[in-house]
């Protein structure tokens, strides 16, 4: 039996150091040390041993029955060790990796003129209206001083949504200004900056949708010389103090007198070129004083009463700013593009 003892364990000894995944292991417990296993098996025929023999052989199998336990925990220690490892191996973190950069857009060049336009005027005292780009054609034209017929309409009679013609996306942000004067207190000081659609053919310089900023000023004693001052006071800030504009009369039927005002070309500084069209300048914006019929439309009393408006084409403002020379550009929205501002 003595032998039967030491050829177990040695066997035993062997294979759980060979045993390379713990439910293996697991299964060595079992045929050695188990109610059915070996060592068991060896202990059952105790009976057939002496008086003498039989302590010997039962401390020989108790310490049998020790050394293997120990081997097989030593054995799963070693298994989990391993296996920690291996697994740190495989999960290993290079914290010097460059991350995966974040794209982060650009603020559009048009976002960043208006709202430098936006500041220019909150300064001298402006508040901020707004308006609805499906607009009555009532407030686009009519109480405009552009009655039905009128000539005016026909470059802007464009986008119509209703059968009956009542409905306009609106061409222009003029009619801001009624909204304003049918509802604000006098004094009024507004800007109201916005989507305009008009019939125009895609190119350099046009695009049948573009933004406007309208301006209204109605106070008393309102003349012509202060809305020369404040157009000269958005240009010099806006493009800096030695930016030329120039005053040039005009018609808009809802101003007299009215003019448009031109800025200085930032290509050719003036010489002429493709972005100016051989001009030297480019349109800025129209302006005027506001016409005593529109006034009177709103019920504003003409004796007290004289007002200013204006509106700024804001692409045109933009390519300015920026030098841009292509419209187009403005709309791509590409960030190659975007981010040069
Ligand atoms: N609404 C005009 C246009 O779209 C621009 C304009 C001219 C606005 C004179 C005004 C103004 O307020 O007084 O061409």
């Amino acid at each position: 039996m003595r032998k039967q003892l030491e050829d177990i364990q040695k066997a035993a000894l062997e294979t759980i150091q060979s045993a390379n995944i713990s439910s293996d292991l697991e299964a060595l417990r079992v045929r050695y040390l188990g109610k059915k296993g070996d060592l068991t098996a060896v202990l059952k025929q105790m009976g057939k041993l002496s008086e003498e023999e039989r302590p010997i052989i039962g401390q020989l199998a108790n310490a049998v029955r020790e050394v293997l336990t120990e081997a097989i925990a030593r054995q799963s220690e070693r298994l989990e060790q391993a296996a920690l490892e291996a697994r740190l191996a495989s999960e290993v973190i290079d914290v010097t990796i460059p991350g995966t950069p974040i794209q982060v857009g650009h603020r559009h060049p048009m976002s960043i003129v208006l709202e430098e336009a936006e500041d220019i005027f909150i300064g001298m005292g402006f508040q901020i209206a707004e308006g609805p780009e499906v607009e009555l054609a009532d407030y686009n034209f009519t109480k405009l001083n552009t009655p039905e017929g009128h000539p005016a309409r026909d470059w802007q009679d464009t986008f119509y949504l209703s059968e009956d013609g009542s409905i306009v996306l609106r061409t222009q942000t003029s009619p801001v200004q009624i909204r304003v004067m049918e509802n604000q207190p006098l004094p009024i000081r507004i800007i109201s900056p916005g989507r305009v659609y008009r019939k125009d053919e895609v190119d350099a310089t046009h695009s049948p949708m573009f933004h406007q900023i309208e301006g209204l000023v109605v106070d008393e004693g309102i003349t012509m010389a202060d809305l020369k001052g404040t157009l000269e006071i958005l240009v010099q800030r806006l493009y800096g103090s030695g930016t030329k504009i120039r005053f040039r009369p005009h018609h808009f039927p809802f101003t007299e007198p009215s003019c448009e005002v031109d800025v200085q070309c930032f290509e050719c500084q003036g010489s002429g070129c493709r972005v100016c069209k051989g001009e030297g300048w480019i349109e800025l914006l129209g302006a005027g004083m506001v016409h005593p019929k529109v006034l009177e439309g709103c019920g504003i009393d003409t004796n007290v009463y004289s007002g200013f408006a204006f509106g700024i084409g804001v692409e045109r403002m933009t390519m300015r700013r920026f030098s841009i020379s292509d419209l187009r550009l403005i709309y791509e929205n590409d960030i190659r593009f975007l981010s040069q501002f």
